[in-house]
C-alpha cells in the first residue's frame, strides 16, 4: 500500500477530473449553472472511493470523502483569501518537515523524558543529539537535568525552531541549530535520539551503521528500524506506548 502525499494528491485530482470532467459538459450541454454543493459531494463520493480501493489508511479515506464538501462550505463562509495564505505559510513554517520528509512535529512527554534522563546518567556525561529536535522537549529538561552533558538539537522548521532557540537561551549546554537533520556528523555524539516517523528510518539507520562510533548509543522513540533487533527496548509508562529502541553501535 502506497500511502505518500503525492499517492493521496493523483487520487484527489482524480477525483476531481473525473466528476467535473462529466459535470461541466453536462450542465453545460443543458445550460445550466453547475450545482457546486452537489458536484462537490460527487467529488468526495469518488475520492472516497478511489481510496477506498486502493486501500488507504482510514483516516486518509475520511479526508478524501470530506475534502471538496469542506472546501465548498467554506467558500460560502466568504473569508478574505488572505487568511487562508496566512494559515498555509504558519503551517510551512511549523510542519515543514512533514511536507519535506514525512516527519510532523509531535513531542516527547514527560515519561519519556526522564527514561532518556535515566538511560544518560547510566552512560555518564554524554555527547546527545536530537535528530529533529522540535521545540526542545527533550533537549531543555536534560540540559537542566543532567549540567555535565551536553545538547544538541537539529530542527529544520523555522517557526519550530525559533520557539526552541527561545527555550533554549541561557542554557550553555545546548547548541541549537537550525538545519536539515541528515546533515549532522553523528560521529561526534555519543548518544543521538531519533522521535521522526516510519518513514526516514531506513535511511536513517544505514547513517546511523556509517557514521556513529564503536560504544555509543542510537534511540529511536517508537519507531525502529525495519529488520534490526534493537538491544533493548524500554518501555515508558505512558497512554500511547512509545517505547524507546535502543542501539549499541
Ligand atoms: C516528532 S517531532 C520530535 C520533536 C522532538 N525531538 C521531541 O522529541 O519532542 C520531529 C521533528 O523533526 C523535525 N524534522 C523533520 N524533518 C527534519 C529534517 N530533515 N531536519 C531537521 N528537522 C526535521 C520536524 O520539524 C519536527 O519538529
Amino acid at each position: 500500500m502506497n500511502s505518500t502525499p503525492k499517492r493521496q494528491f493523483a487520487l484527489q485530482g482524480a477525483a476531481v477530473i473525473l466528476v467535473l470532467s462529466i459535470a461541466w459538459p453536462y450542465y453545460g450541454w443543458k445550460a445550466e449553472a453547475m450545482p457546486w454543493l452537489e458536484t462537490s459531494l460527487a467529488i468526495g463520493g469518488v475520492a472516497l472511493f478511489f481510496a477506498t480501493v486502493s486501500r488507504q489508511p482510514w483516516w486518509w479515506r475520511v479526508i478524501h470523502g470530506g475534502f471538496m464538501p469542506l472546501v465548498w462550505y467554506t467558500y460560502g463562509l466568504a473569508i478574505d483569501p488572505i487568511w487562508f495564505l496566512l494559515a498555509a505559510i504558519f503551517l510551512l513554517l511549523v510542519f515543514r518537515g512533514a511536507l519535506s520528509g514525512q516527519v510532523p512535529l509531535y513531542l516527547s512527554n514527560k515519561q519519556t523524558v526522564a527514561a532518556l534522563a535515566d538511560l544518560l546518567a547510566e552512560r555518564g556525561p554524554s555527547r546527545f543529539l536530537d535528530l529533529g529536535a522540535g521545540l526542545g522537549s527533550t533537549t531543555v529538561p536534560l540540559a537542566d537535568a543532567l549540567p555535565d552533558s551536553h545538547f544538541t538539537g537539529y530542527e529544520n522548521a523555522p517557526l519550530t525552531w525559533l520557539v526552541g532557540r527561545f527555550f533554549s537561551l541561557g542554557r550553555p549546554n545546548i547548541r541549537w541549530r537550525w538545519d536539515d537533520l541528515w546533515q549532522a556528523r553523528l560521529g561526534e555524539y555519543d548518544v543521538v535520539y531519533a522521535f521522526l516517523s516510519p518513514a526516514p528510518m531506513p535511511r536513517l539507520w544505514e547513517k546511523v551503521k556509517a557514521e556513529m562510533a564503536p560504544g555509543s548509543l542510537f534511540i529511536s522513540n517508537s519507531f525502529p528500524p525495519p529488520g534490526v533487533t534493537p538491544d533493548r527496548i524500554v518501555d515508558v509508562d505512558c497512554n500511547p506506548p512509545r517505547p524507546l529502541y535502543c542501539y549499541q553501535l
